[in-house]
């Protein structure tokens, strides 16, 4: 069986970890809470040492909403299955929240972004997190005072890694002149390419680019539709491969510095993603998929 090592290692931070990696924020998305319990072991099993999270990927009321039901938190998921983390790095995210009845709020403050800080701290059981992206909402706002205070909270020893997430280039420079970046998390996909050299960009700069959406693509949080272009469609038959792995594999072919985090609440999707790792697209596959639409 294909395992998480077949996507190559990246050193982020100072971990080396696969460049297949899982995203949680379709875990909730299931009602049975035992289904993600065990997408998540499988994963680890597999070799998957990187999954990204957020405190507000909860259900019903966040992110993906199924319904009525009690809440699910992926972050208190994770924490269930994989507690107390033997060498994988949980990356999280700050910026939007949730308040207590389920209305969006976002941390400005230093005190609101340390108030967020010690959630996920506190869901995930963790002392100090791993790594925590500063998730923008607008590309023009200015960046430094938000990354200060995270900053500040990582001198204090309750943040490993800083990173930061839907973010332009003008502002990933503003927040490396205030403190060190491992990574940059945005939208980004073979059929949605917003920043297309963004990739390249990091490498440059030995920062890891972690695009999320890679299979949903344009459906965003919808999921993947149904019309993907055909080029996607006839390599995948070529490959005798899902156009999902396609999708996936061309994002890891992106850059040595590119790390995917693929979400799913479904163990067989699971086990399709972390063998996309192992597809190898030929120059002629990526020339002709580099010509798609974007979005
Ligand atoms: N920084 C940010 O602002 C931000 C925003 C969004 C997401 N993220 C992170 O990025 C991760 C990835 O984004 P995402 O989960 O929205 O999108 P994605 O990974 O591009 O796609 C997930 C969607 O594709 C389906 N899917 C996954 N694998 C599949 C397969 N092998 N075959 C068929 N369908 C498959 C999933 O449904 P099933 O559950 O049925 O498999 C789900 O609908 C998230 O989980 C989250 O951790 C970050």
């Amino acid at each position: 069986m294909t395992t998480a090592h077949a996507a190559g290692t990246w050193k982020l931070g100072d971990q080396v970890i696969n460049r297949m990696g899982f995203g949680s924020m379709r875990l909730t998305s299931n009602p049975d809470r035992d289904v993600a319990i065990r997408v998540l072991r499988r994963a680890v099993e597999l070799g998957v040492d990187h999954i990204d999270t957020a405190a507000f990927y909860v259900t019903p009321g966040g992110i993906i909403d199924s319904g009525s039901g009690p809440r699910r938190y992926a972050t208190e998921l994770i924490r269930e299955a994989l507690f107390p983390y033997d060498n994988v790095v949980v990356a999280t995210k700050v910026g939007p929240g949730l308040t207590p009845t389920g209305d969006w709020e976002t941390a400005t403050t230093p005190a609101e972004l340390r108030t967020q800080v010690e959630e996920n701290l506190r869901r995930l059981g963790m002392d100090r997190l791993d790594l925590v992206n500063l998730r923008l909402t607008s590309r023009t706002a200015p960046v430094a005072p938000r990354f200060e205070a995270l900053a500040a909270l990582q001198q204090e020893g309750l943040i490993r890694h800083l990173g930061i997430s839907n973010a332009t280039l003008a502002q990933i420079d503003e927040a490396a002149a205030v403190a060190p970046l491992v990574c940059v998390q945005n939208s980004f996909a073979v059929d949605l390419r917003r920043d297309e050299a963004m990739p390249r960009i990091l490498e440059e700069r030995g920062i890891a680019f972690v695009p999320f959406f890679a299979i949903a693509g344009p459906g965003r949080e919808d999921g993947p539709t149904a019309n993907t272009h055909h080029a996607v469609r006839e390599i995948a038959a070529t490959h005798h491969v899902s156009e999902h792995q396609v999708r996936l594999a061309w994002t890891l072919h992106q850059g040595s510095n590119v790390l995917a985090i693929p979400g799913t609440g479904d163990e067989q999707h699971l086990l399709d993603n972390i063998a996309a790792g192992a597809i190898r697209l030929s120059g002629e596959d990526l020339a002709w998929l580099s010509g798609t639409e974007q979005g």
